[in-house]
C-alpha cells in the first residue's frame, strides 16, 4: 500500500487554469508540486507567489488585491505580485515567486523564479557611514533588516539593554506564554542574520545618554559611539504600581521575553493568579494563563473591559468571552496591596493568588531624548520622516509621536505594526529617501480563538455603527466622529477591515 498523497490546496497551476476561473481582479489558491501557490490576475496581467504570508502563514488568497500587490488577511502585512517582496510589514521575508504564461485561453504556472526585491532609494549618500539603532525591538530590527534591503553597504550598530535578540514581542501574551508556540518561534530572526547581515548586534548594551552635537551616544559602560544617521526605537516599559508587595518575587509585569519565560516559571507551581489591570496585555495573559490550567482573576478599576479603546458593546463582549473560559473580574476595584499569598482589594476583599501580573498599561522610554533636549510632546516629536528636531536623529515605535496625516492629528501608539513600519520607514529616510510615513495605524489582539483586528484611530467618537453579530464573533464597528470613520473594529471579517484600510488611505471611508 502506498503512502497517502499530501492534501495540496486547489488545482495544479502548472497544467494551467482557464483564465475566465479568475475574476478581473481575483486570486485562486493552487499548487505547484509540494508548494501552495497563490495565482492573480489584474486585468490582463497574472502572478504567481507563494500562498501563505511568511508572518504566521496567514492565506493570501483571502486577501485583497490592491494594484500589483497582495493584503494578507490577518494582520495586513502586504506583497508584491512582481517580486514576492513583503512591502509592509509585520511580515519581513519575501513569499517565492513564479512566472507565468498565458496560451489558449489558460494561464500555466512555470518557473520559479529568485526573490529580487528592488532597491526603493538610491544609494546612500558618503557621508552616511555609519547608522547606530538604540532598540532591538520592532522598530529597531525592522529598520536594521531595511536598511540591508536596500543595500546599505555601511555600518549598522544595534544597542538594546534586553539579553534577548529581537522577539516576536506580541506572542509573548499569546501563543508562547499558553505554551502553544515552542521557543523557536520567538526570535525574529536567528542569530546567524546579524553576522551573515553584518549588524553589530550588542546585547546588555544600555544607552546612557546622547550628544546631538558631537552625533555620538554614550553607553552606560562610559565608551561612545558615534554615528552619522540615529534611529531612536527605545519603545516602552509596564506602568510599575507604587503598591505594598509590588517588588514581591510572584508579582511580575510583561515586556520582555524574560519577563514571559519568569511568568511561565512562576506559574507552573501556581493555582490562581490575580492579573491586576483589564488592558490588551492583562487580558491576554488571563487567556493565557487559562490555557495552562490556572484560576484567574482580573482587578481593575473600569467598568467594562478595553471600552475607552473599543467601546461599551465591544467591552461587554470581551468581557463575557472570557467568563465563558472561566475568568473572574473584580471590575471598578483596584489592588490595594499585595503579599505572598494573596491580593487585598480597595472594595475590603483579598484574592488569595500565587502569582499576580500586573498589566495597567505602559510608558514610553524618552529619558534619552528628553536629556539630549529632543522636543517631547508625550512622546519624542517627528515630522512626517519621522525626523526629530536634530538632524540626522530619527524616532520610531511606541516613543513616537508624529503628524497622521489621515486622523490630523499628531498621535503616538503602542502598535506592533506600526512600530515595525516606522522602522523600515527611518530606514529609508535616513539613507535619503524623504518619503513620509503615512500609514494608517493599525493592530489586533487575540483572546483564545478570537482575534480582534483594528484599523485606524479614534481616541474619542460619538458613534459606533455595528454591522454583524459581536456575539456570535462576527461583527465589524464602526467609530464615527461627525460623520467621519476614524477606525474600525471587527472579529473574523478580514476583507471588511482590509477594505477599511484601503478606504481610509484614500480618504473615502465611510
Ligand atoms: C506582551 C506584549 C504583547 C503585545 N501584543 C501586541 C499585539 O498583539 N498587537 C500590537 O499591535 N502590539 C502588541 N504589543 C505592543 C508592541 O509589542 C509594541 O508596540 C512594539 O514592540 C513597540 O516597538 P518598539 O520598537 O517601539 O519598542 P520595543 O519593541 O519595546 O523595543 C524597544 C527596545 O529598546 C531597548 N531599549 C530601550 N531603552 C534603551 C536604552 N536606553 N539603551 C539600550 N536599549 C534600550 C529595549 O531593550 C528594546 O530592545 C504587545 C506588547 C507586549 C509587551
Ligand atoms: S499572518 Fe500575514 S500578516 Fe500576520
Amino acid at each position: 500500500m502506498s503512502a497517502p498523497e499530501p492534501e495540496r490546496p486547489g488545482p495544479d497551476l502548472t497544467l494551467g487554469v482557464t483564465v475566465d476561473t479568475l475574476a478581473e481582479v481575483g486570486m485562486l489558491a493552487g499548487h505547484v508540486g509540494e508548494e501552495a501557490v497563490l495565482l492573480a490576475r489584474r486585468g490582463n496581467e497574472f502572478f504567481a507567489i507563494g500562498a501563505a504570508c511568511t508572518h504566521y502563514g496567514g492565506p493570501l488568497a483571502e486577501g485583497l488585491i490592491v494594484e500589483d500587490t497582495v493584503r494578507c488577511p490577518w494582520h495586513h502585512a502586504c506583497f508584491s505580485l512582481r517580486t514576492g517582496e513583503a512591502l509592509r510589514a509585520p511580515a519581513l521575508g519575501p513569499v517565492a515567486c513564479w512566472s507565468t504564461e498565458l496560451r489558449d485561453g489558460k494561464v500555466f504556472v512555470r518557473e520559479k523564479a529568485a526573490a529580487t526585491p528592488r532597491a526603493r532609494v538610491a544609494p546612500a549618500p558618503a557621508v552616511v557611514r555609519k547608522i547606530v539603532i538604540v532598540g532591538g525591538g520592532a522598530a529597531g530590527f525592522a529598520a536594521a533588516e531595511m536598511l540591508r534591503r536596500q543595500h546599505f553597504q555601511g555600518d549598522i550598530v544595534m544597542l538594546s539593554d534586553d539579553d534577548a535578540p529581537p522577539v516576536d514581542r506580541p506572542n509573548l501574551s499569546k501563543d508562547y506564554l499558553a505554551g502553544n508556540a515552542p521557543e523557536e518561534w520567538i526570535p525574529l530572526r536567528a542569530d546567524a542574520f546579524y553576522s551573515e547581515e553584518a549588524i553589530d548586534l550588542r546585547l546588555k548594551t544600555s544607552v546612557a545618554a546622547l550628544d546631538v552635537r558631537a552625533r555620538e551616544v554614550a553607553l552606560a559602560d562610559g565608551s561612545r559611539v558615534a554615528y552619522d544617521r540615529l534611529l531612536l526605537a527605545t519603545g516602552a516599559e509596564p506602568v510599575r504600581l507604587p503598591l505594598p508587595g509590588i517588588e514581591l518575587p510572584h508579582v511580575h509585569t510583561l515586556r520582555t521575553l524574560g519577563d514571559s519565560r519568569a511568568i511561565i516559571a512562576q506559574a507552573a507551581a501556581a493555582r490562581r493568579a490575580v492579573v491586576i489591570g483589564a488592558s490588551f496585555i492583562g487580558l491576554e495573559v488571563a487567556a493565557s494563563l487559562r490555557a495552562r490550567g490556572l484560576e484567574v482573576h482580573v482587578v481593575a478599576p473600569e467598568k467594562r473591559p478595553m471600552e475607552r479603546v473599543l467601546g461599551p458593546q465591544m467591552g461587554d463582549f470581551v468581557r463575557r468571552l472570557h467568563e465563558e473560559h472561566g475568568v473572574v473580574f473584580h471590575l471598578e476595584d483596584t489592588a490595594s496591596a499585595i503579599d505572598a499569598r494573596r491580593v487585598t482589594l480597595k472594595s475590603g476583599g483579598t484574592i488569595d493568588a500565587n502569582l499576580v501580573v500586573v498589566g495597567v498599561g505602559v510608558r514610553p522610554r524618552l529619558s534619552l531624548a528628553e536629556t539630549a533636549g529632543l522636543a517631547i510632546d508625550r512622546g519624542v516629536t517627528v515630522d512626517a520622516y519621522l525626523e526629530t528636531g536634530a538632524p540626522g536623529v530619527f524616532a520610531a515605535g511606541d516613543i513616537a509621536r508624529w503628524p497622521d496625516s489621515h486622523s490630523g492629528a499628531a498621535i503616538r501608539v503602542e502598535h506592533w505594526v506600526v512600530a515595525q513600519r516606522q522602522g523600515q520607514a527611518a530606514a529609508l529616510n535616513m539613507l535619503g529617501a524623504r518619503e513620509k510615513f503615512d500609514a494608517v495605524p493599525f493592530f489586533w489582539s487575540q483572546h483564545y480563538d478570537v482575534p480582534i483586528n483594528y484599523v485606524g484611530h479614534a481616541e474619542a467618537w460619538d458613534e459606533i455603527a455595528v454591522d454583524g453579530d459581536i456575539a456570535a464573533g462576527d461583527c465589524v464597528l464602526r467609530y464615527r466622529r461627525a460623520g467621519r470613520v476614524l477606525a474600525v473594529a471587527s472579529i473574523h471579517r478580514d476583507s471588511d477591515s482590509l477594505m477599511a484600510e484601503v478606504a481610509m488611505e484614500s480618504g473615502t471611508a465611510s
